[in-house]
């Protein structure tokens, strides 16, 4: 078998690049496109949120790429030896071995998913009243640091929340502000500076080296440590590859060394960046490890699997391997330009340029008449799956949460997020979303707002239930059926 390692958008005849799928589909699970009728009834009784569908009633599951990216021939056939065993076990000496070569760390801690390497970091580092600077945050991390007294600050550059933008780094760092912030905290405040790759809530959006270099120059100053969120690092190392003129002719797996190189702890879900499910901490400090290690063995599980099972260690280790083959990390990127740029000819709007896991369709621009109150993003991702049976993710108020008075803090972006999990859609399936997407923001009048009827009160996103602000979804569907007659 070759090692080769491609890009995965090639160039047609018509003189259109055209993202091509460099693998074969050898296992498949079928799909059902459901009547409009029935989309409709599904996406009442979830309550008007995507995450309590059931996939019965689901097309194309664009919710996430979260445990859902196709894992490789090798994984699977990994996942077959695995060594079944409380402590050392064979599988952990794999993964450490495979974490160690791509990430170049020496200590490696198993957890059983990204949020769990988040609760353990921020309960070793941090303590009321600290300050965290970040490129942005994630609803699941925002979580855990203020559960445990710590304030987040965003400190990310003015392009970042730019819907259209041609900037390629939006997710760096603003470092003038990172000085402001120490110098009005003080260092000993500021347990960490957190960088994530590919900044998922602003639509995907990769850190260039160079800020990162400047970031860990200022940590040095002061004496602060970096973490590094790497959840979506190889599509941040392609990005750089493609983006930042010094990487061009270097290969991923330097990249991503260079990458952790500059991190003091490196945590990671790896339901993304494996093509698994768990989670790792690594470091190369032993104050850091010894630190984080015993709370591992009291949350997660014994330091070999930390609550994974051995057969996903296995995977993740290959996982890992795959994570610096270029072919692999280019394949969803590669789909979200297709779809972010046609769309954005369409004049549908879009997060530009083209980032990593979805494509991400600005709702405020899309459905100019429905107010932040009403959750313009969730009322998208509603309309969307009536009209099409895809299912995305609202990512906006509702992932938002309220204030001290009950009042919603309003999104800084209202993002529907259409995942592409790696290898999963082909561009038929990519065409169809396209399609259903231009019709929809044709007949974008009628669709209406949504405001909440059960709302828990943390991460209220996953299991809270809407209603519809009028019968809007019905006309919706009638229209549908004008323009489709009998068909799906
Ligand atoms: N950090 C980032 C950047 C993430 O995107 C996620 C999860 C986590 C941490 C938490 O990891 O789910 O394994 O506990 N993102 C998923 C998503 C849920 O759909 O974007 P987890």
């Amino acid at each position: 078998m070759s090692n080769e390692t491609q890009s995965c958008t090639v160039k047609f005849a018509s003189g259109q690049n055209i993202p091509l799928e460099l693998h074969k589909v050898r296992v498949v699970q079928k799909l059902f496109l459901h009547p409009i009728e029935r989309r409709l009834k599904a996406m009442r009784d979830a309550g008007f949120n995507t995450f309590q569908l059931s996939t019965t009633d689901v097309f194309l599951d664009m919710l996430t790429d979260s445990g859902t990216n196709a894992m490789s021939d090798n994984q699977i056939s990994a996942m077959l030896r695995a060594d079944d065993a409380y402590a050392g076990s064979q599988s952990f000496a794999r993964m450490h071995a495979a974490v160690k070569e791509v990430f170049g760390t020496e200590y490696v801690l198993p957890v059983h998913q990204g949020r769990a390497a988040e609760n353990i970091i921020s309960q070793a580092f941090i303590k009321k009243g600290d300050v965290i600077p970040m490129n942005y945050h994630f609803t699941t991390t925002k979580a855990h640091m203020e559960i445990n007294g710590g304030r987040l600050f965003e400190i990310y550059t003015d392009e970042a929340l730019k819907i259209k933008s041609d900037c390629p780094f939006k997710g760096n760092i603003d470092t003038n502000k990172l000085r402001a912030l120490i110098k009005e905290y003080s260092p000993a405040r500021i347990p960490f500076i957190r960088l994530e790759a590919s900044t998922n809530l602003i639509g995907g959006q990769p850190f260039s080296i160079e800020n990162m270099r400047e970031v860990r120059r200022i940590a040095d100053e002061h004496g602060i440590m970096v973490v590094l969120d790497a959840s979506l690092i190889g599509e941040n190392a392609y990005f750089v590859k493609q983006r930042e003129a010094e990487f061009k002719n270097t290969s991923i797996k330097d990249i991503l060394l260079v990458m952790c190189g500059l991190s003091d702890l490196i945590y990671f879900s790896s339901r993304k960046v494996s093509s698994t499910r768990g989670g790792a901490i690594c470091t190369n400090r032993k104050d850091l490890y010894l630190k984080v290690r015993d709370l591992v063995v009291l949350f997660e599980g014994f330091v070999t699997y930390g609550g994974m099972s051995v057969r996903e260690i296995e995977a993740l280790a290959v996982g890992m391997y795959e994570t610096t083959d270029e072919t692999v990390i280019s394949q969803s990127p590669s789909f979200i330009a297709h779809l972010a740029t046609k769309l954005d000819q369409r004049g549908i709007p879009v997060i530009l340029p083209p980032g990593a896991l979805g494509c991400h369709i600005d709702c405020m621009g899309f459905l100019p008449h429905v107010p932040q109150a009403q959750y313009p993003a969730g009322a998208l991702a509603a309309a969307l799956f009536i009209v099409s049976g895809v299912r995305g993710m609202e990512r906006g108020t509702i992932s938002s949460v309220r204030d001290d008075k009950g009042n919603d803090v309003l999104a800084d972006v209202e993002l529907l997020r259409l995942a592409f999990p790696r290898r999963v859609f082909t561009l038929s399936q990519t065409e169809y979303v396209l399609d259903r997407v231009t019709w929809l923001h044709q007949n974008r009048s009628l669709v209406g707002g949504l405001k909440f009827v059960d709302e828990p009160a943390v991460l209220r996103f996953f299991m809270g239930r809407l209603d519809a602000v009028s019968d809007w979804p019905e006309k919706l569907m009638a229209k549908f059926r004008a323009d489709f007659g009998d068909s799906l």
